[in-house]
């Protein structure tokens, strides 16, 4: 071979790792499982499907879990942990506490996927396959899921009370909360429009709609209308049904489309964190992405994907790292 040959062939190999490593670290790869679980994503895919079919708000409790595992310590499962001698789950943690959902049916999932191939996919890559096809399920985009990730060997109690967001955030909180994980104010707005799907109990949004901050009488919240007054009925303000549970999206609370961006332009969204997009926007930007998905769901679909991709490579655990647990709630003991 002569050189030059062999310097183009340098080059591209070069080449190919520079992008992906600029894409994913180049640790995490589609068909991860390819030889040694060949139906991995197959199973999940089912069993996701059989669960939604059973109850279709278990989509978005999945997509939601996979948030939740990606923004503590990273994509590594450790919201899936029950509590042990060593830590503290994160199930107990302000955000999660009666409001996670989903585990039962991980569960059921790793169990048949560890009679396929035991000890081989991780509980953090199940999170993330599941969520893909949850969110496809409801009509949403679908993707390549990027695999490889290893499961933790800890949770963080503290973690989860200090980097999932809360749902009375302002702007400027929510822009942090995301850019500590390296997500920008795109993938913020992009990433919020998974409020297309699922639903928030009335303790998540009631001090909105019976207080008169600033804030959520800002131009882009009308009171007195028909949305504020079904609110109201649902969540009375005795808090004796604050576990009650409301759409996020009311309109189509079922799919995955992006009437969720429709509803903020109409000032109803149904939590603070949804309305201070648009309400607390001063440059004008997220309003602008904001009407731009609303008009056009194949780019709200793309940069979906886009900002997906990104959120499920958070501080992942690759090759030593880590270990494949055989229980999603427990450490391995051998
Ligand atoms: C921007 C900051 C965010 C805040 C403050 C926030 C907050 C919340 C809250 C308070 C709920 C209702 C929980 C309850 O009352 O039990 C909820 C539900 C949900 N969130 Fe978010 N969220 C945010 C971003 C995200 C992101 C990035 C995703 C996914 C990538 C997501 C997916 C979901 C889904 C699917 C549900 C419905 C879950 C179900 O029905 O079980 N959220 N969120
Ligand atoms: C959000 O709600 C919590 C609990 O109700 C409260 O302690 C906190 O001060 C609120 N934060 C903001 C920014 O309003």
């Amino acid at each position: 071979m002569n050189m030059g040959k062999m310097s183009l062939i340098l080059l591209v190999f070069i080449c190919n790792r520079i992008e992906a490593l600029n894409f994913n670290d180049g640790n995490l790869l589609p068909h991860y499982y390819k030889h040694s679980c060949p139906h991995a994503e197959k199973i999940v895919r089912r069993n996701v499907e059989i669960a939604v079919l059973k109850d279709p708000r278990m989509a978005a409790s999945l997509l939601r879990l996979h948030f939740h595992d990606c923004f503590v310590m990273g994509c590594d499962a450790s919201v899936l942990l029950d509590n042990s001698v060593a830590f503290l789950s994160e199930k107990q943690a302000v955000p999660n506490l009666n409001s996670l959902r989903g585990f039962e049916v991980i569960d059921r999932i790793k169990a048949i996927l560890e009679e396929a191939c035991p000890k081989i996919v991780s509980c953090a890559d199940l999170l993330a396959i599941a969520a893909r096809d949850a969110v496809t399920l409801r009509g949403g985009p679908s993707w390549k899921v990027y695999l490889g990730r290893k499961d933790s060997l800890k949770a963080s109690l503290i973690g989860a009370n200090q980097f999932l967001p809360a749902p009375n955030s302002s702007l400027e909180t929510l822009i942090s909360n995301f850019a500590v994980q390296g997500l920008d104010i795109g993938d913020l707005v992009a990433l919020s429009g998974s409020h297309t799907i699922g639903k928030s109990r009335c303790t998540s949004f009631k001090e909105r709609i019976y207080s008169r901050s600033i804030d959520y009488e800002g131009h882009h919240y009308k009171r007195n209308t028909v949305f504020h007054r079904i609110l109201r009925t649902i969540c009375p303000k005795s808090g004796r049904r604050d576990d009650a549970v409301v759409p996020l999206d009311l309109t189509t609370s079922a799919r995955f489309d992006n009437r969720y961006y429709h509803n903020l332009i109409q000032g109803k969204g149904l939590l603070t964190s949804d309305n201070v997009l648009m309400s607390q926007d001063v440059e004008g930007k997220i309003v602008k992405q904001v009407w731009a998905y609303a008009s056009d769901e194949q780019l709200f679909f793309r940069s979906f994907v886009e900002s997906m991709l990104k959120m499920g490579n958070i501080n992942v655990l690759t090759g030593g790292e880590g270990e494949i647990r055989h229980n999603c709630r427990v450490v391995n003991t051998w």
